[in-house]
């Protein structure tokens, strides 16, 4: 079975590739994690939630210990990126938040399957 995260999933475009995903690959564990701001919302959702591959994670991006943890608990291969900060009014009103979620969660994402990837016997 492979397991994919996938980050902002509850938001407009990952809703859409969280259900592509759960519904083409049965096979495939689906890990959903997003942090809910105002943007997400599980009731995309809705029709896929208690399906078997299907797992939601509420959480932070920058969260280094929950990611790397999600990549050891479920044995990730993968990480489709889409949670973001994605409205051009709120960059400009609150910048910091929009560099944290968009510059530094990318890269905790990319360090933790980079360490990962590295304590794996098999590589
Ligand atoms: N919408 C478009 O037309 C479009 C087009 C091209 C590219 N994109 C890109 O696709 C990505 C997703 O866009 P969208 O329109 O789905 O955005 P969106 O704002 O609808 O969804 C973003 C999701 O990310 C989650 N999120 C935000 N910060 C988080 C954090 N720190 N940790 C975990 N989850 C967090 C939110 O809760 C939300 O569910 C963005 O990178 C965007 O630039 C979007």
């Amino acid at each position: 079975m492979r397991s994919i995260i996938i980050t902002g999933g509850a938001g407009f475009i990952g809703s859409h590739v969280v259900r592509l995903f759960v519904n083409k690959y049965p096979d495939y564990r689906i890990i959903n994690l997003d942090k809910l701001t105002y943007a997400g919302n599980l009731a995309n959702l809705k029709d896929i939630e208690d399906r078997e591959n299907y797992t939601f994670v509420k959480g932070d991006i920058c969260d280094f210990e929950l990611v790397m943890d999600l990549m050891k608990k479920y044995e990730v291969n993968g990480i489709i990126h889409l949670a973001a900060e994605s409205h051009v009014d709120r960059s400009i009103k609150d910048p910091f938040t929009f560099a944290r979620t968009n510059v530094m969660g990318t890269l905790t994402l990319l360090q933790a399957a980079k360490l990962y990837w590295e304590s794996l016997p098999e590589k």
